[in-house]
């Protein structure tokens, strides 16, 4: 048996460009917290309102397995939760840790903690004053959108892959394409379920707003996945999307990546992206072919309604 090259992190090697980040004087190479914060009271309140807001929201909106896994791991039980309970229980359904790091971090370091099955996740949490939307993950974000799907066996398994495709990538020198996979599936995924389509996306299942206009809002596509089409389609990380991207099942979305020959993807692909993030082609299994009115109104900016 190979030993696990990703036990301590591995050096990215000549040649590969990563991002410039400024990292803390006080966080080490793996950009940890030495613990969690202390959140105030009001910090926790913060958390117990969006929390109660998003329920409000979800159910017919996000996805079952979400559902489950925010019941299993009972995110509610009153402010922030604590990493180090959480990665007791969510360890011991399917061996993930989160772990505390104070910013977005290199993404060299992000998919050597997802290689090793521990989700970074933000330490502070936003203000009221940015309460309905946040450019920067924070702490409601990562554990609220994330967590509960890393308690699903399968999901948890398709993060640890992309952590470990991601240093392939990376060699490559081909993040973005890998990037906008991890954007239509981890952060904007839907699922198409018994009874209809739902969201198992974490940037939709954190927020108010997305969570019902993906799935209902006549501007938006809706297409059925393909990974090597979604690897060389644009995103915008601003707004709300122009187009979804629908799986059958999460098995299958663990298949069609695990088994990908990614290396041959790589070298067939250029630095950009071929298709615009509101292109539907030819060979697309389309469930829904958008109007983009609310992009075409000029989106958030111009105080556009999304429908
Ligand atoms: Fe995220």
């Amino acid at each position: 048996m190979s030993a696990n090259p990703f036990a301590t992190l591995p050096d990215p090697g000549p040649g590969v460009f990563t991002a410039p980040l400024q990292r803390p004087a006080h966080v080490g190479e793996d950009w940890l917290e030495p613990a969690q914060r202390a959140y105030t009271a009001e910090e926790h309140r913060v958390w117990d309102d969006l929390y109660a807001r998003q329920l409000e929201i979800l159910p017919g909106q996000a996805a079952s397995t979400f559902l489950r896994g925010l019941d299993r791991l009972a995110l509610g039980r009153g402010g922030v939760p604590d990493f180090v309970r959480l990665s007791a229980e969510l360890g011991a359904l399917t061996g993930w840790s989160v772990v505390p790091v104070p910013m977005l971090i290199p993404d060299h370091v992000f998919f050597w903690h997802l290689a090793n099955r521990r989700f970074p996740a933000g330490n502070f949490i936003r203000t009221r004053e940015c309460f309905d939307y946040i450019q920067e993950p924070d702490v409601f974000h990562d554990v609220f959108g994330h967590v509960p799907m890393l308690a699903d066996p399968t999901f948890a398994d398709y993060m640890q892959e992309y952590g470990r495709a991601g240093w392939k990538a990376m060699r490559h020198n081909r993040l973005k394409a890998l990037g906008a996979l991890y954007w239509y599936t981890v952060e904007f995924g839907l699922i198409l379920e018994a009874d209809g389509l739902r969201a198992y996306g974490a940037g939709i299942l954190s927020g108010p707003a997305e969570a019902v206009y993906c799935l209902e809002a006549e501007s938006p596509n809706r297409i059925m996945l393909n990974v090597d089409r979604v690897m060389r389609t644009d995103y915008v990380i601003n707004d709300l999307q122009p187009t979804y991207f629908v799986i059958e099942s999460f098995s299958e979305l663990y298949h069609d990546t695990v088994e990908r020959d990614f290396d041959r993807l790589y070298r067939s692909l250029g630095p950009g992206f071929t298709y615009a993030n509101t292109a539907v082609i030819d060979v697309d299994d389309v469930l829904h072919r958008g109007t983009q009115e609310y992009l075409l109104r000029g989106g958030r900016g111009s105080g556009s309604r999304p429908v």
